[in-house]
């Protein structure tokens, strides 16, 4: 026998000691389900580019809803798909109070209280140029977009949700939305902000579900340059000055050297959006037979997780607690 002084394999040799010495755990309480609200009744339209993930009206977001809350997830991230024809410049179904979205918010929160509903605030879905601020002459305008914004948030906090999703990137936003907030007595409405933002290639499933592409150039003035890490500290800081309860890492696979770089480096907790292209490469393959998709979904939560992740917004999760619950 070689005389060895360690033998990490000890630490692995059964499936109990392994258990004992595991670092990480993903469970259902960490993630948000993001869900693709239509307009209508008993619509269920699969997203062409996220096989598995489904368009639903109202009437089945709440049956979802409660079929995720029997599974143990109990947080979702809601997305409106509005029709081509109700879009225009300013963006101004998103505060309208009668506009199925925000009436769909208030059903849930009504059926399901104890749900945690987070909402979206970006122009991006109800804007005719498909960009998240206020388009002129081909620039997006930060401060205009910031009243707009004020509006939306607003008009999603008056049907109590719990928590707003600010992805715009503008700007000075979360700031801007405290203040609304706040002046309007929605004290304890969170904000959790999209903080590192990247102009990524793995959004474009994401906006097949909304059919929200931009309508010319790209998100490059807005959203931060994958190349770029120090400036998520820039980010961060001024997120957290403005009042962010908590900092958001987008896309996360790519980037989980940011998720570990603000956990180290804030108190605040930390979420990751496992986006539409992630989620869409792993089903893609697994259709093909190439890769265990179950498996090689969880290994990517981990990874999230283990990089600092607090929270993980992912379309996996309710096949994550199915298949908890399976075992
Ligand atoms: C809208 C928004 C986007 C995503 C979340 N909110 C798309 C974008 O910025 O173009 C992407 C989510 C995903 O890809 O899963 N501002």
């Amino acid at each position: 026998m070689i005389q060895l002084s360690h033998r990490p394999r000890r630490n692995r040799k059964s499936a109990a000691i392994r258990a004992l010495v595991e670092e990480t755990k993903v469970t259902t309480d960490d993630l948000i389900f993001p869900i693709f609200l239509l307009d209508g009744k008993n619509q269920k339209v699969e997203v062409a580019s996220m096989p598995g993930i489904f368009r639903l009206s109202t009437d089945l977001v709440l049956k979802e809803v409660e079929e995720c809350l029997n599974l143990g997830i109990r947080a979702f991230d809601i997305f409106p798909v509005v029709e081509e024809s109700l879009k225009d410049k300013t963006a101004t179904k998103s505060y309208d109070s009668n506009f199925f979205y925000l009436r769909a918010l208030r059903e849930v929160k009504k059926q399901f209280p104890e749900a945690c509903i987070m909402t979206d605030v970006a122009m991006d879905p109800y804007s005719s140029d498909g960009h998240d601020g206020l388009v002129e002459d081909g620039n997006i305008l930060n401060d205009e977009t910031l009243e707009i914004l004020g509006k939306m948030a607003l008009a999603q906090a008056e049907t109590g949700i719990d928590i707003l999703g600010p992805s715009d990137m503008m700007d000075g936003r979360v700031g801007y939305l405290r203040e609304v907030l706040d002046n309007n007595g929605f004290t304890d409405v969170s904000i959790m902000s999209y903080t590192a933002k990247y102009a990524s290639g793995f959004y474009n499933p994401f906006r097949d579900a909304l059919d929200s592409a931009p309508k010319f150039g790209d998100k490059k003035t807005y959203q931060m340059n994958p190349a770029n890490s120090r400036e998520a500290m820039i980010e961060a800081a001024l997120d957290t000055e403005e009042g962010a309860d908590f900092l958001m890492v987008k896309p996360a696979l790519a980037y989980l050297d940011i998720i570990k770089l603000l956990k180290d480096n804030s108190d605040l907790p930390i979420a990751a959006y496992n986006v539409s292209g992630e989620y869409s490469m792993v089903k893609a393959a697994a259709q093909k037979g190439w890769l265990d998709g179950e498996r090689v979904a969880k290994e990517m939560l981990l990874s999230m997780k283990r990089a600092g992740a607090d929270i993980i917004l992912t379309y996996f999760a309710k096949e994550f607690a199915q298949a908890v619950k399976r075992q």
